[in-house]
């Protein structure tokens, strides 16, 4: 695959940069969303480097490696799948087959849940993950959140065997459980509940990406009808590990945000509903206050 450069051998740095830009235009003609990300993280994958370093690379001879790894991230296999590698905020986490690898709209998400934290003024903070994946929110949340007591609940087996290599060292209590009846022991007790938990419908399963409908665990994705099943079920739960004036936040799809603050009733002992968008001013997520008795 290498080009020539008018009669000189080209530099380690020239093939690099036109193997890139070839992957590019493959990845490109595959569907992939951000096909000069990738090819370029595929890259630095192969000489074991970061994405930002790729300029130090000398050494051009790993065509074979790469158009592998390409070939394989065109076919739609998630690109943390073939490098083992996902960012989320501050961290780098291990994924591959039986987790889901986390999202980057789930970092705005993280991100009110510190602020919410912060405003709070406690100092020990109580803070449950519930159907934490890989352990990327709680981890994130242990990490920016100083004194926190943080825990995490996960059913799959599959998506255990990664959390537990993630929160190894870390201050994350993991828990294997159903999240509906997770942490009896915490009832009452806890400042924040945050959770992304499955929420597509399982009518719009032919419209999600394929590196999400094929690699991405079904369990990690449907939740029901509507995609509001699970929800329905943690606004319980939610209620009850909360401590009055407790606040929980929850990911939903971009077509919930008219439901979803809906769930956390006045009635069922809930004020400050509200909700809000990612990044992308889609909508995101709903937050909620456990009212005062
Ligand atoms: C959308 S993924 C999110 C994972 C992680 N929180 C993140 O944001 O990257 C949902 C996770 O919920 C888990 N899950 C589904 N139902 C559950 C339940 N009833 N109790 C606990 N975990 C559950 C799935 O196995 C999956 O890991």
């Amino acid at each position: 695959m290498q080009q020539s450069f008018g009669g000189r051998p080209p530099s380690p740095r020239s093939v690099l940069l036109a193997e890139v830009a070839q992957a590019t235009q493959r990845l490109a003609d595959a569907g992939v969303p951000s096909p000069r990300t990738d090819a370029e993280e595929l890259a630095a994958f192969v000489h074991g480097v970061k994405r930002g370093e790729l300029h130090t690379v000398k050494d051009a001879d790993f065509d074979a490696r790469y158009w592998e790894v390409v070939a394989r991230r065109e076919a739609r296999e998630p690109l943390q799948h073939i490098t083992g590698r996902a960012y989320f905020r501050y961290l780098e986490l291990q994924v591959g087959p039986g987790v889901f690898v986390p999202r980057p709209e789930t970092e705005s998400v993280v991100g009110w849940a510190i602020d919410a934290v912060r405003a709070m003024d406690v100092v020990e903070p109580c803070i449950v993950d519930l159907c934490t994946g890989s352990g990327a929110i709680a981890l994130a949340l242990a990490q920016e959140v100083p004194r926190s007591r943080v825990y995490a609940v996960e059913l799959s087996d599959d998506a255990l065997v990664w959390a537990r290599r993630n929160v190894e060292g870390s201050r994350v209590e993991l828990r294997q459980g159903d999240a509906l009846t997770a942490f009896p022991d915490l009832d009452g007790q806890v400042d924040l509940v945050i959770s992304n938990p499955p929420y597509i419908p399982l009518t719009e399963w032919e419209y999600v990406a394929p590196e999400a409908r094929d690699h991405d665990p079904e369990m990690a994705l449907f939740s029901g009808e509507d995609g509001l099943e699970l929800i329905r079920g943690l606004e319980r739960t939610a209620h009850r590990l909360l401590r009055p004036g407790g606040v929980v936040v929850v990911e939903h799809a971009d077509t919930q945000g008219g439901q979803v603050p809906w769930i956390f009733a006045e009635d069922r002992g809930w004020t400050d509903a509200a909700d809000h968008p990612d990044l992308n001013n889609r909508p995101r997520f709903a937050t909620a206050r456990k009212a005062l008795p």
